[in-house]
């Protein structure tokens, strides 16, 4: 519920803001009030007195209309509200926040807020893959600017690909997920999830059967209590959850370095299957068959991010949660992971092929800690998530 919640709405002009209507309904249907910023190009698409009609407020268009400056200045409005949200974000808009320009009402609002910002882009497929808008994403996700979408499907311009603005009701989970007032509120949690990919040569990699369904449950879990969670993520087959810090990567050097740029945190999970080898020198150019016969491979160790974090002397996290994914022997060969990395938490499981849980819904956990260890009987992952995260509330009050 978003009962007493006040949400900066800027629209920015693409043709998504006929979206942004039902999300401004959807929003005070949950108990939110929405102010709405119109850009110029966004007036091309939606009206002021329709977004004005269905928000029950007065639309603020203009950086230097006298009046509205007069009744509430655009530096106040800025921070007025618990949360500024952007839908649809266009490539222009992310630019301009990237680039830090305040040249109209909605950039100057951005960069003088002091509230967390929350985006849902929306562009043609192309302009989400050109190289200046990727670049931008890793730029606004290093600044912590929360993401929600885009989806892929059939776009209004006739193309197919992601760039199609998320669904109003999704929007709406990631506002509430990021002004979630739960126990967590107030907290950092680090967490990475997923497989890495260790490249051979620019068209072929090693990788892992992980899908990043436990840790993107965990992330989801997390951000449910409160927590603002930054969500290191190798090439996963599920969809980071939304209203977290999403930081992609594909190595476990790239995973390291991520993790070192997130601290600190007061917690840190860390579920990401992490390649143990990298190709000690991967060729910059495609191997080809040929008179060479069959490559070697030579493999150099990747560092280990868990045992790195555990063991730092400073600024380490007050609570450090590994995985175990093992085969045999679970209790004894997890209980001594934790002992050799050094983190306070091992939750461990059985990997073995006929337990179905590796890419599978469910799971089957032993949570081990200096007090013990405690079996959890099977349940979906979405509800391990749930209890993890209730933990680690409890281990951080
Ligand atoms: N991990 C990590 N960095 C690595 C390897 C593992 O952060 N380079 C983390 C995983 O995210 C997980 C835990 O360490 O939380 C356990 O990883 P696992 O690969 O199962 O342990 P290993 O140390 O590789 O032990 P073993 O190969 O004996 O199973």
């Amino acid at each position: 519920m978003l009962a007493g919640k006040r949400v900066l709405l800027i629209i920015g002009g693409g043709i998504a803001a006929f979206k942004s209507l039902d999300l401004i309904r959807r929003l005070r249907e949950r108990g939110a009030t929405v102010t709405p910023v119109l850009t110029k190009a966004a007036e091309e698409f939606v009206t002021p007195l329709s977004t004005s009609a269905l928000a029950g407020q007065k639309v603020f268009r203009d950086l230097f209309d006298l009046t509205d400056e007069a009744e509430m200045g655009h530096i106040e409005l800025s921070r007025s509200a618990d949360l500024v949200v952007v839908a649809p974000a266009t490539a222009d808009l992310m630019a301009k926040m990237a680039g830090g320009h305040a040249n109209d009402l909605a950039s100057t609002i951005l960069m003088a807020t002091d509230k967390r910002v929350l985006i849902a882009p929306a562009m043609n497929v192309r302009m989400w893959e050109h190289a200046a808008t990727q670049r931008n994403i890793e730029t606004l996700k290093g600044d912590a600017i929360l993401f929600v979408g885009p989806d892929e499907g059939e776009m209004a311009c006739g193309e197919h690909g992601p760039g199609r603005m998320a669904e109003p009701l999704a929007i709406v989970d990631a506002v509430e997920a990021a002004l979630s007032s739960g126990p967590l509120k107030g907290k950092h949690v680090l967490v990475t999830s997923g497989p890495t990919h260790e490249p051979i040569d620019p068209v072929r990699y090693i990788a892992n059967r992980s899908s990043g369904a436990q840790g993107t449950a965990i992330a989801r879990s997390l951000s449910a209590l409160g927590a603002h969670v930054t969500f290191v993520t190798g090439p996963a087959d599920v969809a980071p959850p939304p209203g977290v810090s999403v930081r992609s990567v594909q190595t476990a050097q790239q995973m390291l370095d991520a993790v070192n740029s997130a601290l600190p945190a007061d917690a840190a999970v860390f579920a990401a299957a992490v390649a143990d080898w990298r190709v000690a020198s991967a060729s910059d150019s495609k191997i080809k068959k040929g008179d060479k016969g069959t490559p070697t491979l030579e493999f150099a160790e990747n560092p280990d991010i868990l045992a790195t974090v555990s063991q730092l002397e400073s600024g380490r996290p007050q609570l450090v949660v590994g995985f175990a994914a093992e085969t045999d022997d679970v209790l004894a060969h997890a209980s001594a992971k934790r002992d050799r990395k050094g983190c306070d938490w091992i939750i461990a499981n059985d990997v073995s092929p006929e337990t179905g849980i590796m890419g599978g819904t469910e799971n089957a956990v032993t949570l081990i800690s200096a007090e013990g260890h405690e079996e959890w009987p099977r349940m979906t992952k979405a509800r391990v998530a749930e209890r993890i995260a209730a933990r680690i509330a409890e281990a951080l009050k």
